[in-house]
């Protein structure tokens, strides 16, 4: 049977990693629609799970400084996923002592294990938002925002309603206010480069996201109260000392990296910190947001923390999410060359010539742009990690094997290479634009960026990004915006703590079309 030769062929190649150096026999598997659905349940074995914690203290240590400094995040779980020849087995995540009081984890590395980390029934979301340690509440006013919550807890479910229903009825205006936004981007964009030769797309990114959120959720532009980029700068030291604890500045240098280990991953940085600017978000937040909160009220949920929900919204999930999300995008989508630019710059601007205007409608009839926009978020998750902690025991398989988690354990799926499984997807490691079009669609309910498979709803009863409709747009209406101006782009780009950066070098003016704008 051919799925008992798959299984044989991927457990004893002498290289122990299923996933490596086997183009021949990746090309087999994946022509099968993967032995997801060819092997039941009662067919998979049950394994012990591979790996160990080490000494205590020792062994957390010694995989924190493999996982930033001696191996690096890709090579820390690449290594093992080799040496234990297996896509799941047991690890110590960052940060350990003395932050986490335990960051013993069991890991998932592929397509088929990691969906149990969506299924709110087997593991508990409680404080697992930033994994195996909880940053201080006091960087949120004491309140613990939605998005530490577990759906069994009352609030989640009050508090994630509230954001679905003001999200949905903003619906009209993201198009616009998006628009406007990203004007002041490309006017920004073509001054620097001017003027310096080339352009930083990241502060400009930040500026740029800062102002939408705002205005998105206040109504209006927040230059009166906090510049964007001041805002940005604000959000941005608010989120590194809540993320210090996993985040490496990346230094080519053994004494700073010493010095970062023992400031970042020791011990957690003091809110008080950042108490005066965040006073100043929430201040502006609480005068500028006062229909949204006033909604929040009638909804139950006390206005003090309705507000401090809402900066964490705004600031954490938004913009910190935009702030990744973009110049990736920008950076994969840069890398597929002219050709890739040429082909979107067709179907983008025929279509809103076609249509007559950017509308939810034209939007949703470009399939290649749509396509691009998954194959960045499939390549290069923004959020590279989720964890949920055992509610019961459970058994998880993945392709080959099945798994007896206890009850109790911290589970954490390492997104990139899930969303790379080489038994799910032609070519993981290739970005390629056009994967998702026609056939490619069903590939779909393997791409987890929102905390959930694309083919999914965010619900008040799961943990699903609510965000998840307004990011797709987001980033198709900065391609619209892009090609229906330039016909193509040079750029840099190189690895920050979070995402990518990317430097502008050229932008060539569009040839053609100029009455789609
Ligand atoms: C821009 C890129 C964004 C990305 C990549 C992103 C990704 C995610 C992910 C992965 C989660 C789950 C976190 C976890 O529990 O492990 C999440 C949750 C959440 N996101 Fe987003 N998000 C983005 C933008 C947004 C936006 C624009 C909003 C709202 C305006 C938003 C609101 C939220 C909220 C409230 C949660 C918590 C959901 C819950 O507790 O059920 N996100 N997001």
């Amino acid at each position: 049977m051919v799925h008992y030769v798959i299984f044989n062929f991927t457990k004893t190649y002498p290289s122990g990693c299923p996933y490596l150096n086997l183009a021949h026999l990746r090309l087999r598997l994946i022509r099968l629609p993967v032995c997801e659905s060819i092997m039941s349940d009662s067919e998979i074995p049950l394994e012990e799970i591979r790996g160990d914690y080490g000494f205590p203290f020792f062994g957390a240590i010694r995989d924190r400084l493999d996982y930033f400094y001696f191996q690096g995040r890709d090579e820390f779980f690449r290594h093992r996923m080799r040496k234990y020849r297996s896509t799941v087995f047991r690890v110590n995540m960052p940060p350990g002592p003395f932050i986490s009081s335990n960051p013993n984890v069991v890991v998932l590395l592929d397509a088929i294990s990691f969906p149990v980390l969506f299924d709110t029934s087997k593991v508990e979301k409680r404080n697992v938002l930033d994994g195996t340690y909880m940053p201080s509440t006091a960087f949120t006013g004491g309140h613990r925002a939605c998005a530490f919550l577990d759906p069994s807890e009352p609030k989640h479910a009050t508090i994630k309603h509230w954001f679905l229903s003001l999200l949905a009825a903003r619906r009209n205006v993201f198009i616009p206010t998006l628009r406007s936004c990203l004007s002041d981007l490309f006017v920004d964009l073509e001054d620097e480069l001017s003027s310096k030769g080339k352009a930083s797309f990241n502060s400009l990114n930040d500026k740029m996201s800062f102002n939408f959120v705002f205005k998105l959720l206040c109504d209006q532009k927040p230059s009166s109260t906090i510049p964007g980029a001041k805002g940005a700068a604000m959000f941005d030291l608010w989120i590194l000392l809540q993320l210090a604890p996993i985040s490496s500045l990346g230094f080519n240098n053994m004494v700073l990296n010493f010095l970062e280990d023992v400031i970042f991953h020791t011990f957690p940085l003091p809110p008080l910190l950042i108490k005066s600017s965040y006073k100043k978000l929430y201040d502006a937040f609480s005068e500028h947001a006062s229909s949204v909160l006033d909604e929040a009220e009638r909804l139950g949920i006390d206005r003090d923390e309705a507000c401090h929900n809402l900066v964490f919204l705004a600031g954490f999930n938004a913009y910190g999410g935009m702030k990744a999300t973009l110049p990736i995008l920008i950076k994969w989508v840069g890398s597929g060359g002219e050709d890739l630019h040429r082909r979107l710059a067709r179907e983008i601007r025929s279509t809103v010539a076609s249509e007559g205007g950017v509308t939810l409608a034209t939007l949703d009839k470009m399939n290649l742009t749509k396509s691009v926009v998954y194959e960045a978020l499939r390549i290069d998750p923004p959020v590279p990690f989720q964890y949920g902690k055992a509610k019961r025991d459970m058994v998880v398989r993945s392709h080959d094997a099945a798994f007896q988690i206890k009850k109790g354990e911290m589970v954490c799926g390492y997104q990139p290479f899930a969303t790379k499984d080489p038994r799910v997807f032609d070519d993981p490691e290739d970005f390629v634009g056009d994967r998702f079009v026609g056939e490619g669609e069903k590939l779909l309910k393997y791409v987890y960026w929102s905390n959930g498979r694309e083919i999914d709803d965010p619900t008040v009863g799961n943990k699903q990004c609510p965000g998840k409709d307004l990011v797709l747009l987001t980033c198709r209406v900065m391609l619209v915006e892009l090609f229906l101006r330039y016909d193509t782009f040079g750029m840099e780009c190189g690895s920050l703590p979070v995402g990518s950066s990317v430097t502008f070098k050229s932008l060539t003016k569009a040839t053609s079309c100029s009455k789609c704008f």
